[in-house]
Order: structure tokens, then sequence, then C-alpha cells
């Protein structure tokens, strides 16, 4: 019987448990009911009564080895199976692409922010416009070039002219329209002029006007406020210089240049060794545009101002060819983040 321990022993030792099969078959085989250590107990009464003693310990340490065979097999098996479906919490997240915002929403929303700083609301209006709010509540005159064919896209052309507009002054004429002063509102969006597309023109811009309307408005009012703005969207060390210049809708009219915010002023080639980069028309409020949109001119003046989207996120990210902005190449759209 000591020879038999010994061998099965030795068999258990031997089994390979690899799967929940093996597993199985070892329990039925050395512990089930009618298996081998089972057995070997039932055979314990044939063994001499002064071996039973020590036939008995070396039963119950084979029971235990087999017993601890199938445990750790058992063991073993389970922590395998958690592994593979256990979390490691440690393990870096998979990347998400989220998209980015295209430069110009960046821009606009920033210029966005800065006026209403200041009190500032936003209004917006149809892209395709009639004579009346693009042109003529403007006070261009009947002949005046910017309305040729060379600037305007034309949809309808006859008694009553239906184009896509060309500035978003005729939002500002709604406006003034629909709302008494005192007015404080920019309109930005997107306008469309008849130009070959190249790197320095596009046939669509966006832009951003402003229009302020109050009793003794001025000249001054004007020039701080476009101050404030240069000094929020290029920095503290921003200057601004003011042109003459002439729009129908504005009089006096000025164009606006801001200190270069490459070189600071000292000249570089982006500047053109100027100094100086234009960003924006503006003027006082002419008493006749005033007037046609049934606003008191003897009582109320305003000014109001211009600017090109593109143009502002030229300056910031020293993009040098517009086509870029519309052209959704990726390798450009995701190079920009707004600041926090
Ligand atoms: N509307 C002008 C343009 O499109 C800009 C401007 C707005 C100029 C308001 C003066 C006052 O260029």
């Amino acid at each position: 019987m000591n020879e038999k321990i010994k061998e099965i022993q030795a068999e258990i030792e031997a089994f390979k448990i690899s799967s929940q099969e093996n597993l199985e078959q070892f329990r039925i085989k050395f512990l089930g009911s009618k298996g081998i250590v089972k057995g070997l107990f039932g055979e314990l009464k044939t063994v001499a009564n002064e071996q039973k003693r020590e036939m008995g310990q070396l039963l119950n340490a084979l029971r235990k080895t087999a017993q601890d065979h199938f445990d750790n097999a058992k063991e073993s098996m389970e922590s395998q199976v958690d592994e593979d479906s256990k979390v490691d919490v440690s393990r870096p997240g998979d990347q998400i692409a989220v998209g980015a915002r295209h430069p110009l929403s960046i821009v606009r929303s920033e210029i966005i922010e800065i006026f209403s700083r200041i009190g500032f609301m936003v209004s917006e209006g149809p892209e395709i416009e009639d004579d009346w709010h693009n042109f003529s509540a403007l006070n261009f005159p009947p002949e005046h070039p910017a309305r040729d064919m060379q600037d305007t896209f034309f949809i309808e052309k006859g008694e009553e002219e239906i184009a896509l507009r060309t500035h978003t002054s005729s939002v500002q004429v709604r406006v003034m329209e629909n709302e008494k002063p005192p007015i404080r509102t920019i309109s930005p969006g997107r306008v469309y002029r008849n130009e070959a597309i190249s790197a320095r023109a596009h046939c669509f811009f966006h832009q951003v006007e402003g229009l302020y309307i109050d009793k003794d408005v001025s000249f001054a009012d004007l020039k701080q406020t476009l101050m404030y703005f240069a000094k929020e969207m290029f920095g503290e060390k921003a200057q601004i210089r003011l042109r003459p210049s002439y729009f129908p809708f504005t009089e006096p009219s000025a164009e606006v240049d801001v200190s270069c915010t490459i070189c600071n002023g000292k000249g570089c080639n982006v500047c053109k060794y100027t100094g100086w980069l234009e960003i924006l028309g503006c003027g006082m409020v002419d008493p006749n545009v005033l007037d046609s949109s049934k606003i008191d001119s003897k009582t109320y003046s305003g000014f109001a101002f211009g600017m090109g989207v593109e143009r502002i996120a030229q300056l910031k990210y020293r993009v040098n060819d517009l086509r870029l902005y519309s052209e959704n190449d990726v390798r450009f759209l995701k190079q920009f983040t707004p600041e926090m």
C-alpha cells in the first residue's frame, strides 16, 4: 500500500490541469466519492492494525496533496480569467478625436467678447440684401462705383435690386430702423465681393461692424473705443493711429492702423517696414444715414466701424494666404486653440 500511495502521489503531482475540463477530470479521478483517494481509505480496513496509524497519516497527506493541487489549479485559472477581464485603471485613455475650432470662429468670438464687455449687443441680418439696406440707406449715391458689377454679386437687377451683402453695415441699417437710441451693437457676419480669388482677396469674407448711437457721441468716443479694442485684442502695448479716409455713410471717416504686432512698430516685412498694420474703417455716422432710418440727426450722433475677421486672424496667427481659411485642410485647421 505504501508503494501504491507513492505512485499516486507522483501521478497527482504530474497531472497538468490546464482547462476547466481537466480540473473536473482530476477532481473525479482523485477526490470524487468514487475516486482513488476515497478508495484507498476504504482499503484501510484491510491493513494490519499496527500499520493503520501510519497508513492513515500517509493517506491524509495524499488527500491533502490532491486537494492542494486541485485548489491551486482552480485559483490560477480563475485569476487568469480575472486578468483578462480586469480594467487597468492606470492605463492612458484612448484618444478621442475632437475637432478644433476654426480660427475665424475663435477670432470672431474674441471680438464679440471684447465689445460685449463694454455693452455692445450682437445683431444679425440676412446675407441676401436689397439695395436699400446695402447701399441707399447708407448714403451711397446712385452711381457710386461700389454698386458696380465689379464688387457686388447681384441676384436680381432691375427696379428692386437684390444682391449678396457687401458689408454688414446693412445689418446696422436694420437695427436703426427697428430700435430707438441709445444703440450699441456689433454685427458679425459673412459678406461677399466679386473679387478674383488670391492670397490677398476672396469672394467672401467675414466682418464685424459696430454702431453706437446716442446723444453727444463724439469722435473721441470712437477713438477711445478702438483704442480699447486694439489693446484687448493685440496686447497692452498696442497703439493705434487714424488716417483720414472716405466712406459714403460716415463723415468724417478714417482708417485705423494698429502698431505692428510682429515687430512692435520697429519695421518688418509684415508691416512693410512702416510699423503699422491697417485693421479697420470707421467714422461718425453721416446725418443722412441717421435721417434715412428715422433717427433725428439733430438730437443724436453716432460712430460706426467695420473690420475684417480674416485680417485680424491673419495678424494674430500670421496666416499669409486668405485661401487657407476656406480650404478645409485639417493640417491647417487643427493648429488653432482658443486662449483660455
Ligand atoms: N462697411 C465698411 C466696409 O465694408 C467698413 C466701415 C464700417 C467703415 C463702418 C466705416 C464705418 O469696408
